[in-house]
């Protein structure tokens, strides 16, 4: 039982290591693109089919979507200009590919509400960074 448990702890240890480790080699780039967005209905995605995702959702365009690889990642967005609100960064998650877009990000109605107006169409400039 004593090894067991030790045995246990030291798996724990070692993924957390690892885990750790991984991550602090992970310097994300801050980039710039552009942005617009979309509405509801959200479902159904191309990375998630019916399963709900909440509403802090985007696409990407094809120099993000990376077959699909993209998948899941979360994106710190920061609006650069053509928006409202230049200092508050929104996190998003990445849920669906936008085929042939004009824009680096789509975002749902409710994650650019945060830093942009959504009445009137429009799109904005961003800067944007993966984010865990
Ligand atoms: C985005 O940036 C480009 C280049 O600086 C600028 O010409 C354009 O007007 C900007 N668009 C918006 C919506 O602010
Ligand atoms: C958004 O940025 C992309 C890549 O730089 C550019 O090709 C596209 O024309 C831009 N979209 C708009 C609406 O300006």
């Amino acid at each position: 039982m004593a090894l067991l448990l030790q045995n246990s702890i030291s798996i724990v240890a070692l993924v957390t290591l690892l885990l750790s480790s991984g991550y602090s080699l992970k310097a994300y780039a801050q980039l710039t693109g552009n942005a617009t967005h979309y509405q509801p209905p959200y479902m159904p995605s191309a990375c998630y089919g019916y399963a709900e995702q909440g509403s802090m959702i985007a696409q990407v365009g094809e120099e993000l979507w990376n077959n699909g690889l993209a998948c899941g990642k979360h994106y710190q967005v920061t609006c650069l200009s053509g928006c409202r609100d230049q200092t508050v960064p929104v996190t998003v998650k990445i849920v669906e590919h936008c085929y042939k877009c004009e824009f680096t990000m789509i975002l749902s109605e409710e994650a650019y509400d945060q830093i942009s107006y959504t009445n009137g169409g429009g799109w904005i400039n961003i800067s944007y960074q993966e984010s865990i």
